[in-house]
């Protein structure tokens, strides 16, 4: 087999082997290592905005999922030191030079008003990466995500600037027909993209959605 070997493969599971094999070969993995990133999913992110351009400079973004950082790590570097950038996760992040840290559950029914507080205001780009661990049950699991993609669109409808963007991890065939509706309703542009860092044998793929319309009504 090619690349780095399991010296130490002994008494682990196949699944964890597997794991830890895929990480000592994965190029993102070191990239992020070797740059300072929290994660190769800051590649990801990176990619998304070369191609669409939506962190710009001073812009105040919205982090759902942020754990461990790489994505807020990213858009603090691209908003700027007049940019803001609020990471929020379920579990508890560590500080982020130039980010605010905040640990709270996106479906929780007071999720939106503590975000808008900790924002200070609107925000110009929500960003959510946001996955919750497998069930190993795939209804269950699909839920979960609909679940979540849902409330990260409920909450950007919510503190989003006239001509903001939100951009989702969606899973699968892309984001589901009635969400993808209200979205082509709200934003002037819907578009779905894959980048290069995210590994070919997961099923996530992102929405990306640009020029929000303040309309009245949820999204
Ligand atoms: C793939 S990780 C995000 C990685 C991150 N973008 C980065 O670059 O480091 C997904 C995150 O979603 C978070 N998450 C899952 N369900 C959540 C919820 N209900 N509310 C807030 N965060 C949630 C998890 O805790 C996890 O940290």
């Amino acid at each position: 087999m090619a690349g780095i070997r399991l010296k130490t493969a002994k008494g682990r599971r196949p699944s964890s082997q597997r794991w830890l094999r895929r990480q000592l070969n994965d190029p993102y993995v070191a990239a992020a290592r070797k740059q300072g990133y929290r994660s190769r999913a800051a590649f990801k992110l990176s990619e998304l905005d070369d191609r669409f351009g939506f962190l710009r400079k001073d812009a105040h973004v919205l982090d759902l999922g942020a754990a461990p950082g790489g994505w807020s790590q990213v858009a603090a570097e691209r908003v700027g030191p007049s940019g803001r950038v609020v990471a929020a996760d379920l579990n508890p992040l560590d500080p982020i030079a130039g980010v605010t840290v905040l640990t709270f559950d996106a479906l929780a029914p007071e999720a939106p008003a503590a975000l808008r507080a900790a924002m200070g205001g609107q925000a110009d780009v929500v960003l959510s990466d946001m996955a919750a661990p497998s069930t190993g049950h795939r209804a269950t699991d699909h839920l979960r995500i609909v679940a979540l993609v849902e409330a990260a669109a409920a909450i950007a409808g919510d503190v989003l600037a006239p001509g903001g963007s939100f951009v989702a991890k969606v899973f699968q065939g892309g984001t589901e027909a009635k969400l993808l509706a209200e979205l082509k309703r709200r934003f002037a542009s819907v578009r779905h993209a894959k980048p290069k860092a995210s590994r070919s044998e997961s099923a996530e793929i992102y929405v990306i959605a640009t020029g929000f319309r303040s309309a009245p009504g949820a999204v």
